[in-house]
């Protein structure tokens, strides 16, 4: 059996809608309820309108003009040169015929092209599965293909609303120790005054956050390419929040982002957190995801959206934070990498 594979036009809106349908029901297959996945209209907006750091490049694979797998490769423009993001996914009738081998090809032959070799991939499986993986199509497809597993995540849900007297007292115990810092809260983009310092603490995110055995670059600092990146997120109804602590003269010393899709009913994406390896003993991190919550749930008392996030198995002290915040395990990832 063999695949056509076809790049998708940005601007063929079916196409892409079909695309994320796919790999909606395929998220969905492999993780049930917990499965989150970009909408269509926020996946047509990064196309159309790429920021100047990040490009998405999508292809069907069909049989018979039936679409049966699909493939998406992500890469930076500005800072990780060599590498590229890498996902395959082929609908539960279709498995274990070659086909998503096929796909994978393509796109590690693309990646190629683009001087790409360092290639990296996620995949999802259920909490009850192997921590390592076994077993799992997307890590036993990866290994088939030399892709070695590099660190395991656990993904948990906080369910709107959250306990409010919790997150109060969580607040409260945080805050003597962290009485030097001022904590600032908004939602919509960083405010000049302190997008300098945030970036140069939020590109660092990638390789302060646990590595495992995986090989990561960390971003670059430009104001011009974050300002693109809040224009996408603004064409795609994506609304930030953002709560970052302030040290005496005024740098961002530690942030969390929280995502509020507009297009999507279900989810909330709480993407980084970090704290300065050299702000940190002063509680920073519970203290700024508290009041990014505690902020974002004053402002939409109705909300009953599920918070997602992600973290390294390993990283108990993060994940210590999530579970006293009400956040629980849904399932596992595992980030995979070959060097071409
Ligand atoms: C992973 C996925 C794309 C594989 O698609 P596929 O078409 O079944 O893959 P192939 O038929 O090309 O499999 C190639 C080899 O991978 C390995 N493999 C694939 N699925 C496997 C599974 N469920 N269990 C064990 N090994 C598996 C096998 O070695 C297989 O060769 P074999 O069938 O001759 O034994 C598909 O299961 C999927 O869509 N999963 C969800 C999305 C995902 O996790 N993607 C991976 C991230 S890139």
């Amino acid at each position: 059996m063999r695949l056509a594979i076809t790049p998708v036009d940005p601007f063929d809106e079916d196409s892409i809608e079909a695309w994320v349908r796919l790999n909606t029901d395929v998220v969905r297959h492999e993780i049930g309820e917990a499965g989150a996945m970009w909408t269509a209209p926020e996946m047509i907006a990064a196309l159309q309108q790429p920021s100047k750091n990040r490009q998405e490049r999508l292809f069907h694979g069909t049989i018979d003009g039936e679409l049966v797998a699909t493939g998406w490769i992500t890469v930076r423009m500005l800072d990780n040169l060599d590498a590229a993001d890498l996902y395959v996914a082929v609908v539960p009738a279709r498995r274990r015929r070659g086909l998503g081998s096929e796909m994978l090809a393509h796109l590690e032959q693309v990646s190629a092209e683009l001087g790409r070799t360092r290639l990296d991939a996620i995949t999802d499986w259920p909490y009850d599965g192997a921590p390592d993986g076994a077993g799992a199509p997307g890590v036993e497809f990866g290994r088939a293909h030399g892709y070695a597993f590099g660190l395991g995540d656990v993904q948990r849900e906080l369910r709107l609303p959250a306990d409010r007297a919790v997150l109060e007292q969580l607040a409260a115990q945080a805050a003597p120790h962290h009485a030097d810092y001022e904590l600032r809260t908004w939602s919509g983009p960083i405010p000049d005054d302190i997008l300098g310092s945030y970036l140069e603490l939020s590109t660092r995110l990638a390789t302060e956050a646990p590595t495992g055995d995986l090989e990561r670059e960390g971003g670059v600092v430009d104001v011009e390419a974050h300002r693109s990146a809040e224009d996408v997120l603004a064409e795609q109804q994506r609304v930030p929040w953002h709560t970052v602590a302030l040290d005496s003269e005024g740098r961002v010393v530690a942030y969390t982002d929280l995502m509020v899709p507009g297009t999507d009913p279900r989810w909330i994406y709480q993407w980084g957190t970090l704290v300065d390896p050299a702000h940190r003993g002063h509680r920073l991190g519970v203290a700024v995801k508290v009041a990014n919550l505690l902020a974002f749930q004053t402002a939409h008392p109705e909300d009953r959206r599920r918070v997602v996030t992600w973290n390294a198995e390993v990283n108990a002290h993060m994940i210590d934070i999530n579970e006293q915040m009400g956040f629980r395990a849904t399932a596992r990832g595992g980030q995979l990498q070959k060097k071409l």
